[in-house]
């Protein structure tokens, strides 16, 4: 709740400014979700969202917690799969293949869709292997191991730090260190997009920003989507944000989740066209 009554002071465009001058500018869309209905099991967790995500911008999901933001991430690239029960309705196009097609490859989806998660997560290995590891289980085809492993870490900000020691455990890493480790894991598979739910949630201050000034380097190459529940950090590093709310049916009084309102960052904070937009970024709501 601190970050939302805390919020509206604060707050600055100037990124999301930036990238929004222009009103015509919209970039090719690299995945597109169309009606799409999310349940476990008989629980509809999440209703009717189309949602389009655009190439080499930042996409922030917000929304008070169980309004379905992780579960929409997750159906992104079917991470939902390997949740039991889980089921996805609609069409998720990316680029122009639904990615829940008859001969999609979840593997590969997973890949091309990489994701980075709330808690860092490295392997039990050494900090070059938990960037090998992709490659060699994907059997990527690598001229050079060693220089794909730099090239991870230094796009990820973190070669520096532990050009010195690749042979050392991904475990004597700081919490920030790690999460740029997970990164640069997802980033050594070659993905197109990134997916990242809450990725500093567990991180301090200014392993918060190095990860937010990264994200921001990142978007050069890829498309990134991130669930934050800090609205400030939405307003700093999105292009976009999507706002969510949880929806109680008048009969039944089952909670599902359903998209609000999607615009610019900057017009979504200054401006909202919805009453349950202002009254969440506000605080009213929470
Ligand atoms: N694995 C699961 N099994 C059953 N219900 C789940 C599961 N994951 C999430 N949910 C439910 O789906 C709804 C949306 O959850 P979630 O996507 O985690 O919300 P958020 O990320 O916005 O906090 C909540 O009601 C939550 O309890
Ligand atoms: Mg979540």
């Amino acid at each position: 709740m601190n970050d939302i009554s805390g919020a509206q002071p604060s707050m600055h465009f100037d990124h999301a400014l930036s990238r929004t001058a222009h009103a015509d500018y919209d970039p090719p869309t690299v995945l597109d979700c169309n009606d799409v209905n999310i349940f476990y099991g008989s629980f509809r967790a999440v209703t009717g969202v189309s949602l389009a995500f655009h190439r080499h911008e930042i996409t922030a999901l917000i929304g008070p917690s169980g309004c379905g933001k992780s579960t929409v991430l997750r159906s992104l690239n079917r991470m939902n799969d390997l949740v039991e029960g889980a089921r996805v309705e609609g069409t998720i196009m990316f680029n122009d293949e639904n990615i829940y097609g008859k001969d999609v490859d979840a593997i590969e989806v997973r890949r091309r869709i990489g994701m980075v998660f709330q808690k860092p997560n490295p392997f039990p290995k050494s900090i070059y292997d938990n960037i090998a590891y992709g490659p060699r289980v994907t059997g990527m085809k690598v001229s050079s191991m060693d220089d794909l492993v730099e090239e991870a870490l230094t796009k990820a900000a973190l070669w520096d730090e532990v050009k010195d020691k690749l042979k050392q455990s991904a475990f004597g890493l700081s919490g920030g260190q790690q999460q740029r480790l997970c990164i640069a894991r997802t980033i050594a598979v070659q993905p197109e997009v990134i997916l990242m739910d809450e990725p500093c949630s567990a991180l301090d201050p200014i392993a918060t920003t190095k990860i937010e000034d990264l994200m921001h380097e990142l978007r050069n190459e890829y498309t990134i989507v991130i669930v934050t529940h800090n609205m400030q950090q939405a307003a700093r590093v999105a292009d976009r944000t999507a706002f969510f709310t949880a929806l109680a049916d008048d009969t039944t009084g089952d909670r599902t989740g359903v998209l609000v309102e999607y615009d610019f960052t900057s017009k979504l904070f200054e401006q909202p066209a919805d009453q349950r937009t202002e009254d969440y970024i506000s605080g009213r709501f929470g």
